[in-house]
């Protein structure tokens, strides 16, 4: 019942792949998934491609994403994008925080916490990632890290803030492995996640966050996967660069 309030987001991020002419190709291919109200489709593009992907899908049920956004408004950051400078061409989404970028480039809480406030703050929708790693997992404070990470990458958010963020489980020891988290331990950690936004800012504004789960996600497993009470859909890396896979994704949410 609850789950029907939210927002079922299905989001492809497609990291550092695809050239423009590509992009054209593969977004093509998914331009005749149909309308649904109750599934959100998202391609999460590179910089470059994001004026393409805006111009093929136009008129299309997708919509478009970027993999990040600085969190100043302009100024000396060279080789950085502006939340504005996404917004003014017509991005809706935009994924921050995902583990690559906090183990490859330095993210911190910190940042992932200022860039989402950026990117509320011009109208974008945030796909903010949080999840543990294998050790983490191991040694048993998988529910220690995500409240953490919650706590500080949502800190000083009002309500409505929250409720416009859309939080991505990515636990990383299943990112781009195949070992995918099972249906029961997806589903535990997006509901610990929705029950430490309840402490934070109480019940009705953790039943309305999204919560997606991201790891290995694929044509096959989907379906389990969404059918937890507390999986609002999926981030998906691999699988949202073939067109087929994708769309069975997203036919699992929207029959789901
Ligand atoms: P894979 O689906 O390739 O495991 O990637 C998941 C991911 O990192 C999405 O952001």
């Amino acid at each position: 019942m609850k789950k029907d309030l939210r927002r079922v987001v299905i989001a492809g991020n497609w990291k550092m792949n695809k050239t423009r002419s590509e992009s054209t190709e593969l977004l093509k291919q998914l331009s005749d998934i149909s309308a649904n109200n109750d599934v959100i489709v998202v391609t999460c593009v590179p910089f470059t491609n994001l004026e393409t992907a805006l111009a093929v899908t136009k008129g299309t049920a997708i919509k478009v994403g970027a993999q990040n956004v600085h969190f100043e408004k302009n100024g000396a950051f060279t080789g950085e994008i502006s939340a504005d400078m996404l917004k003014e061409l017509g991005v809706e989404y935009v994924v921050i925080g995902h583990s690559e970028r906090r183990q490859y480039f330095g993210e911190t809480d910190e940042t992932v916490n200022l860039r989402t406030k950026a990117a509320l703050d011009a109208g974008l929708i945030p796909l903010m990632c949080v999840g543990e790693l294998l050790e983490e997992r191991e040694a048993c404070i998988t529910e220690e890290v995500l409240a953490r990470q919650i706590k500080l990458d949502m800190a000083g958010f009002t309500a409505d803030q929250v409720k416009k963020t859309v939080i991505a489980y990515e636990p990383v020891w299943a990112i781009g492995t195949g070992k995918t988290a099972t249906a029961e331990q997806a589903g535990e950690a997006c509901g610990f996640i929705r029950s430490v936004i309840a402490k934070l800012h109480g019940n009705d504004v953790a039943n309305a966050v999204t919560i997606q789960y991201g790891g290995s996600m694929n044509a096959k497993n989907a379906t389990e996967l969404l059918a937890q009470a507390d999986v609002d859909g999926g981030l998906i890396g691999g699988a949202s660069l073939i067109a087929d896979d994708f769309k069975a994704i997203i036919n699992a949410a929207v029959s789901g």
